[in-house]
């Protein structure tokens, strides 16, 4: 199967891009320490699809690795390289039929029923990641 490297050198601390992983879009995101502080301070009993920063992070914390596929009916939601809109919780937001993710990129608001998808990846040094 077909693996993606990323250059995390470039993607500066509140930044989110765009790339794709076996065709379909990847977010990466360098999460700031207030992103990383409100992600953490929501309960897990808060959350539709329960799961903690740390957990989806690999505990890497600010690197957010997601695809960029709403998990409702597979939109690309806003907030990582095109669209500056993150929603109304901060991390990215579907304009299809308003799914708003977290700065963890977890459902928070909206049809959506789970978390954005996190691929298998791994560092394969501090500023590379292999998805896949
Ligand atoms: Fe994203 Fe429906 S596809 S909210």
């Amino acid at each position: 199967q077909a693996t993606t490297e990323i250059d995390l050198s470039k993607i500066a601390a509140g930044q989110a891009i765009k790339t794709s992983f076996r065709k379909q879009p990847l977010f990466v995101r360098n999460l700031t320490p207030a992103e990383i502080a409100a992600a953490d301070a929501v309960p897990l009993s808060e959350l539709r699809d329960p799961q903690s920063l740390e957990e989806r992070t690999k505990g890497k914390k600010n690197w957010l690795i997601t695809m960029g596929v709403c998990t409702h009916l597979g939109c690309v939601p806003l907030g990582a390289g095109e669209g500056e809109n993150k929603g109304p919780f901060g991390g990215y937001f579907c304009p299809c039929h308003g799914s708003a993710y977290d700065t963890a990129a977890r459902i928070r608001k909206g049809p959506a029923p789970t978390n954005l998808v996190v691929p298998d990846y791994a560092f394969s040094s501090d500023t590379t990641v292999t998805v896949g």
